[in-house]
């Protein structure tokens, strides 16, 4: 069918299609979809059909391991079914064009990109973000990322990575919500609403892709790309539940993780995809590799070739292939051959099809190609705001001796030391992708507005990495004329995220070495610590009087930490991952099951280090603020509820401080005895409150036999009768508890 053909057939439809892609939600619809795209696969031949089943990588972005194969002419014969890593609305208008005029059906592609934290504006790291425990503000990231890719010309976002991970040494944790499972969860379905929107048709939103399925963030010693050896109780109690709140909210898209689980990788195991994810999570849209995915199971060693490795993805429930091009180069002989069937072939492809129906590409394929709206929306000042907005909420004070924090703006003289404080190009972050230095307000030009009346003095003193201790001398002066000395100290952008792995944790010896030397002029210290993963600090922590936690925070980084400096902006960020004391501790994290020999310092025999204690050196959930936050005992409607009830929890917070300030209470919940060994205590609840000065505010949660279920002995998930802990407090360390029982 030639172009005409295909845009009348297309006419024909129009008015069902803008029905069908009125809303995400409700399946009334389904039935057209379904009838158009089974008219659609009648006319296409199996090389158009496997061809749908292929997603290439272009060359605007490199994402992973480059070939040199050129599929152009592949998709100009409706050979590919999208591309990724391929940018801006104009480029990707004529690629569609080529694709919709010269192939024989004209089926549009689909363009995916990875929009993690940004597209040209760039919002802090989603580990970053996660520390706000604002859900309105994960959202509004989320929404302005896809509002401003979505105007580029993407359908598809590679977003939100809901990877639950316990071991900083991996640096995709920058990617993800930290170590929690009730709070990742609320993240995905955050993330998942504000990419995807209410309309997946609405050309301001994209589709999400919930990744990587699963638990990648688990790989055996924090090496990435590694194995997993998980049990299924693990699996299912901690790992997958994020991935299943993103499957619920409605997220159209899932990736498969390149690691194995159990010795089965992730891209053929049909346990996962078919069994659990489609079968028992009822997800029906469409399955994802992650990059050569297929093609690397050569080297798991699970396949006996290529061909074998396409057959087993298809078979266990891969739709497409990332950049493998295996689909595209052994299905049609696989097939032939017997090793795959039909039935393999068209769901698949029916798959993909589907979600280009749902984006409208056959209504209209060029619908997210609007130069003008590019040139209206892309770098608007609204994401800017945005930006600036949920940086500020992403910071974390986790010292603050002394009050040397905030600094007052009749400060004589400010030192602004340390690589950070000129630097634009790290507070990107790991996977700013389209997002560009020219759009970051670096530390030193916000210090310059935010403190007119003081004088900034800055000096880098040394490099983030290498031994060049020529400017050391520079600090060291700059310091003995300041009031106060701020050091920005760190990370690069590429020392976390993808194939970031690393074993030693704490900043680079040449950084710390300067703290020594700035520490000898004996001046009150505040480090601003720039990062994507919790870092080892134990020694570098008694050097200073205030940390704040600043993360990667995007194009606004600056501007963000001096409204907090200077407590124009209160901090209230809580660690969503613990800060281990020394590498030698991880894992380490809040919710670890109890043991037979509970650690006990002054006993040998208990689970303990004989040279560090057990505990992080900042625990999940830890966060301090300008002002202080005194908690009531909690109080109950009721101390006991059958399964069909709800207990009702108060507690009385007072803002005891001189400034309003936002608290996260964070509400935990232990099973006192259980048919399996269960957490100490676990999240189940958190509500972001603000409290003026003075004032006391009730907050109230609910209970309800939801919050209590746990895979049982049988692998049953229910909760048992019984006692169990009420924690609610500032942290995951608080012990304002009290009892409730389920009858
Ligand atoms: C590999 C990464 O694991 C994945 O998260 C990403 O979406 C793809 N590359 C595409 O760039």
């Amino acid at each position: 069918m030639k172009l005409d053909k295909y845009i009348k057939t297309a006419c024909l439809l129009l008015p069902f299609c803008v029905v069908s892609c009125d809303t995400n939600k409700g399946n009334d619809k389904d039935a057209e979809m379904n009838k158009f795209v089974s008219d659609l696969m009648s006319k296409m031949t199996l090389e158009e059909k496997i061809g749908q089943s292929t997603l290439i990588s272009s060359w605007w972005d490199v994402t992973g391991p480059v070939s040199n194969n050129d599929y152009a002419h592949k998709a100009k014969d409706g050979h590919v079914g999208g591309f990724f890593n391929a940018l801006t609305c104009d480029f990707l208008y004529r690629l569609q064009k080529e694709v919709v005029e010269n192939s024989r059906l004209g089926i549009p592609l689909m363009f995916g990109y990875d929009v993690i934290h940004g597209y040209k504006t760039t919002f802090p790291t989603p580990l970053a973000m996660s520390s706000s425990w604002d859900m309105e503000m994960v959202e509004l990231a989320a929404r302005s990322m896809a509002e401003e890719a979505a105007a580029d010309g993407l359908h598809w976002a590679f977003a939100p990575m809901v990877d639950i991970a316990r071991d900083p040494r991996w640096g995709r944790v920058a990617e993800g919500a930290g170590e929690d499972t009730f709070l990742g969860s609320e993240i995905a379905r955050a993330q998942v609403r504000g990419i995807q929107g209410e309309n997946f048709a609405d050309t301001a939103t994209l589709i999400a892709c919930v990744k990587h399925f699963a638990a990648y963030g688990a790989p055996v010693g924090g090496r990435d790309y590694n194995s997993v050896d998980m049990s299924e109780r693990q699996l299912r109690e901690f790992y997958l539940p994020p991935y299943k709140a993103a499957v619920d909210e409605g997220c159209q898209t899932v990736m498969c993780a390149f690691n194995d689980i159990n010795g089965v990788p992730a891209t053929t195991n049909k346990w996962l995809m078919t069994d659990v994810l489609r079968d028992e999570w009822g997800f029906d849209g469409m399955i994802v590799t992650d990059y050569t995915g297929i093609f690397e199971l050569t080297n798991h060693k699970t396949v006996r070739d290529s061909a074998d490795a396409g057959a087993q993805a298809i078979r266990a429930g891969v739709d497409m292939d990332m950049q493998s091009a295996i689909f595209m180069n052994y299905s049609k002989e696989n097939y032939e051959k017997g090793l795959i069937s039909m039935e393999d072939i068209d769901r698949a492809c029916r798959n993909v099809l589907n979600m280009k129906y749902k984006l409208g590409l056959f209504e209209d394929p060029y619908r997210y190609c609007d130069t003008m709206r590019a040139k209206r929306v892309l770098k608007h000042p609204k994401f800017f705001k945005a930006s600036h907005e949920v940086a500020k909420r992403s910071i974390v004070l986790l010292k603050n001796d002394n009050e040397v924090l905030p600094i007052s703006k009749n400060t004589k003289t400010i030192a602004l030391i340390g690589p950070m404080a000129t630097n634009k190009r790290n507070h990107l972050g790991t996977w700013h992708t389209a997002g560009r230095e020219e759009t970051v307000t670096p530390i030193y030009e916000a210090f310059l507005k935010e403190f007119p009346d003081s004088r900034i003095i800055v000096e880098d003193g040394c490099w983030y990495e290498g031994d060049d201790r020529s400017k050391f001398a520079k600090a060291v002066a700059a310091v003995r004329q300041a009031d106060v000395v701020v050091m920005c100290m760190g990370e690069q952008e590429f020392e976390s995220g993808e194939a970031a792995s690393k074993t030693d944790i704490r900043l680079a010896k040449i950084q710390r070495d300067l703290i020594d030397e700035v520490a000898k002029v004996n001046k009150p210290m505040v480090l601003l610590l720039h990062n994507g993963r919790p870092m080892v600090l134990t020694d570098e922590e008694k050097k200073f009087d205030a940390i704040l936690e600043v993360w990667h925070l995007g194009s606004m980084a600056g501007p963000a930490i001096a409204d907090v400096v200077s407590g124009d902006h209160n901090p209230s960020g809580k660690l969503t991952m613990s800060f281990p004391r020394s590498v030698g501790q991880i894992p380490v994290y809040y919710n670890y099951l109890n043991t037979g020999r509970p650690e006990n310092v002054n006993v040998r025999f208990t689970s303990r280090y004989l040279d560090s204690p057990n505990s992080p050196l900042y625990p999940f959930g830890y966060g301090l603020s300008y002002t202080s936050f005194s908690y009531s005992n909690i109080e109950l409607d009721k101390d006991s509820m059958t399964k069909d009830g709800v207990i009702k929890a108060t507690v009385k917070v007072t803002n005891t401080g001189k400034r309003d300030g936002d608290e996260v209470v964070q509400m935990y919940i232990g099973d006192q005895v259980a048919s399996v060994s269960r957490p100490l205590k676990e999240l189940k609840g958190f509500k972001k409150v603000n409290i003026p000065a003075g004032k006391t505010v009730d907050v109230t949660f609910e209970i309800t036999d939801e919050l209590l279920k746990f895979y049982n002995a049988d692998m049953v998930r229910d909760s048992e009768p019984g006692d169990f802990d009420l924690y609610i407090g500032g942290s995951s360390q608080t012990g304002n508890k009290t009892v409730f029982t389920l009858k």
